[in-house]
């Protein structure tokens, strides 16, 4: 698989057509953001980290029956994806209050939620990505109605398949968001799953594992990727 053109810088990854059509890579970089591109740092690592622990995600989901856009980690930080019509909807799962959904209902982080909650939330920076329905979602044509069904079960399904593969690493799996595309008239999971996009919390200590760590300065960002991805089972060598 050849390299081509970079086709879209994104925050944390950059995107490459190759010599096929129907493939992009995935590079996975050190650069880490914030608060919608207002704190940024490169974490020396992180590129490697997120991308192992990416292929291994991607690959449990896939062995359990859910559509991803996954095709083979190339090298540390690349791998390649089927390339897909990516649909401008972030789908969010909860399983304890935090973040955002804290904020907003002024509830208290760490409250655990008997059922899961899912969000659909706009994919756009300069609008801080905000909070959305379905109705918006149908008004203004992002994606249709049979997609918006499927991407809010094939979420939940990924968290009834995560959660306990988190729990067996004595990890909570907090909350996470995914971003679909189309592939021909089917939905498929795109983006990535990393500790950069989802709240991991050690089972016993609470401790937070994922990118808080860096939104809140605590330190030893990439070890605690690290710990995640040790505790999984992710190799961390080729
Ligand atoms: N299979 C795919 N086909 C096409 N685009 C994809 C695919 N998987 C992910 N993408 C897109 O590639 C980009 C990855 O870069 P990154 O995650 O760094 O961007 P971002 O800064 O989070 O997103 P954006 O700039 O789009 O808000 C995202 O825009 C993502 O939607
Ligand atoms: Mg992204």
């Amino acid at each position: 698989m050849k390299k081509g053109d970079l086709l879209y810088t994104g925050k944390a990854k950059s995107v490459y057509t190759t010599d096929q059509a129907d493939r992009l890579i995935l590079h996975f970089r050190n650069d880490t953001s914030a608060f919608d591109g207002a704190k940024l740092a490169k974490l020396d690592r992180k590129g490697e980290m997120n991308n192992r622990i990416n292929t291994f995600i991607m690959g449990h989901l896939e062995s359990a029956g859910i559509a991803t856009h996954f095709i083979e980690r190339i090298s540390a930080v690349d791998s390649v994806v089927k390339r897909l019509d990516m649909i401008k909807v972030e789908c969010v799962v909860r399983n304890i209050v935090a973040g955002s959904l804290s904020k907003r209902l002024g509830i208290e982080e760490g409250f655990d939620l008997d059922q899961p909650v899912f969000e659909f939330f706009l994919k756009d920076d300069a609008l801080h990505d905000p909070f959305i329905n379905d109705s918006h979602i149908r008004a203004f044509s992002w994606a249709s109605d049979a997609e918006i069904d499927a991407m809010r079960t094939l979420t939940l399904q990924v968290n009834d398949i995560l959660k306990p593969l988190f729990a067996n690493a004595g990890i909570l799996l907090v909350d996470f968001k995914l971003e679909f595309g189309r592939d021909g008239d089917q939905l498929a999971l795109g983006d990535e799953f990393t500790p950069d996009g989802c709240r991991l919390w050690d089972a016993k200590t609470r401790n937070k594992l994922d990118k808080d760590r860096f939104r809140r300065d605590l330190g030893d960002v990439v070890e605690a990727y690290e710990e995640v991805a040790r505790r999984l089972g992710v190799p961390l060598q080729d």
